[in-house]
């Protein structure tokens, strides 16, 4: 029996009230966006889209749907890689595109104050020309909306030096599946005061509340940069080399790994030259700080571990521009990989230092199960976007062998001490995989949680938790 109810026209004409005629979507060409993020192969279509412009319009709009027992699925830039903003169950999809404002950014306690749908990299613009550095940056920054990053807690490559979003949020605006509202945190550096609430609604998925308003930190901006790219012969020497650079107490702002088929897609992808693109694997370290002494001295013992371990150059861009040169081929290969071929990525994430065995696993499973596998990410989060292809495989072969695949490499990967995501989310991905790495008791303190925040289940059903365990 299905716990819910189909927009019926009477809801349609409510949504209409509350947020205007104009930002209520029901025709199936307006709808299509709506359908899809930048997951892989997954569409599920809504019964309606509303895209309201306050708060209170959200409260209204989740008392109306619990009332008429309603999904709702709340949406920001859908850009996410695990299906999060995707209506699974129908209903009706929140996109939160119209709060976009940056309410203010506190100069004195270094605080920004945002709607959900502010667009990251507008936030990194806006704090930087104020000589403040909100540093997550996830590499879809330029479009996805800072509400989705904290549903996902999003990373990004300056995680290493500088944490993921939750590192961030101090405070937030949210409305519950009920209509109430509520408020956690603020503007404090610290807050032990009753759970935290804040922290719980970062990285559920839009499965408990609707994020309205978000308070982060600011920090000071660096004031200098340095980009290092290093070609090796091969994956493991890539690997080990970055663990010489941690042991030598080196400590880049963001430390990635590209194999070469990753970098020669993004290449082809945006028709750009870009240094050492037929090396087996690079590395691509970024040091951040002020001192120009201490990070020239940095750059260069960075260099020098790269050679010591096998790179067979060194390349260090100084210049903005140059930096970005290299920066924007890193950022595009999720989508190079999309282009090349059908694929499904795996977000895994183990202990930096057992970065050399996880890409050897990789290869190991791809070889046993005949797949092939594009690798790059943030190494030194020990977090490696793992895409296993689908090429020359036939579909029937896909279809056959993929299962197989992911469910070893994810046992791997948990027998190493890690997990299933590191940035990308659950969503309705890997929610049938949560088991291998959450246990029976955690599972059932989550599914609690749930139950307090959202009892009816409406809000973003058929995400985080296995199909057949009923929330
Ligand atoms: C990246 C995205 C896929 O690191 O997380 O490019
Ligand atoms: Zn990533």
């Amino acid at each position: 029996m299905d716990q819910f109810n189909p927009v019926t026209q009477q809801i349609v004409t409510q949504l209409e009230r509350i947020a205007g005629a104009e930002h209520v979507l029901t025709s199936s060409f307006d709808i299509e966006p709506y359908t899809h993020d930048e997951t892989e192969d997954l569409q599920y279509t809504p019964e309606a889209v509303v895209k309201p412009r306050a708060t209170e319009q959200i409260s209204e709009i989740m008392r109306l749907c619990s009332a008429g027992r309603v999904p709702v699925t709340p949406r920001g830039g859908g850009t996410g890689l695990s299906g999060g903003a995707l209506p699974v169950r129908g209903g009706v999809v929140l996109s939160l595109e119209r709060m976009n404002g940056i309410l203010e950014i506190d100069t004195k306690n270094f605080m920004a104050v945002c709607e959900p749908g502010v667009i990251t990299q507008n936030l990194h613009e806006a704090a930087e020309a104020l000589g403040l550095f909100y540093p997550p940056d996830p590499a879809s920054r330029a479009s996805c909306t800072l509400g989705g990053n904290l549903a996902e807690c999003a990373g990004g490559p300056r995680t290493l030096k500088y944490g993921v979003t939750r590192d961030y949020v101090r405070g937030l605006e949210a409305v519950l599946p009920n209509g109430d509202i509520i408020n956690t945190g603020g503007k404090l550096l610290k807050n032990v005061t009753g759970y935290d609430l804040t922290q719980l609604l970062i990285g559920s998925e839009g499965t408990l509340a609707v994020i309205t308003k978000i308070i982060v930190r600011l920090i000071p901006l660096p004031r200098l940069r340095r980009t290092l790219l290093a070609p090796f012969s091969s994956l493991d020497h890539a690997t080990a080399a970055l663990n010489a650079i941690f042991m030598n107490r080196i400590f880049p702002c963001a430390a990635e790994f590209m194999e070469r088929d990753a970098i020669q897609n993004a290449v082809r992808m945006l028709d750009r030259p870009f240094p050492c693109s037929d090396a087996h694997a690079l590395l691509l370290l970024e040091l951040d700080g002020d001192d120009e002494t201490v990070i020239q001295a940095d750059i260069e013992r960075a260099g020098q571990a790269c050679l010591d371990g096998g790179a067979s150059d060194v390349l260090v861009a100084e210049s903005p521009a140059k930096q970005e040169q290299l920066w924007s081929v890193r950022r595009a290969m999720g989508e190079a990989v999309k282009k090349h071929s059908a694929y499904r990525e795996e977000d895994t994430v183990v202990p930096r230092a057992m970065l050399p065995e996880l890409v050897r696993a990789i290869k190991d499973v791809a070889a046993r199960h005949g797949i092939r596998t594009i690798c790059y990410g943030h190494a030194g989060d020990g977090n490696i976007h793992c895409n296993i292809v689908k090429s020359a495989l036939s579909e029937q072969e896909w279809k056959t062998k993929l299962p197989g695949a992911v469910t070893e490499l994810h046992k791997i990967v948990v027998a190493m001490g890690g997990t299933l995501s590191g940035e990308h989310g659950i969503g309705c991905l890997q929610n049938n995989h949560l088991p291998l790495a959450v246990g029976r008791a955690e599972l059932e303190l989550m599914k609690g949680i749930k139950k307090v925040f959202d009892p009816l289940g409406i809000l973003n059903p058929g995400k985080v938790f296995p199909d057949n365990d009923v929330v």
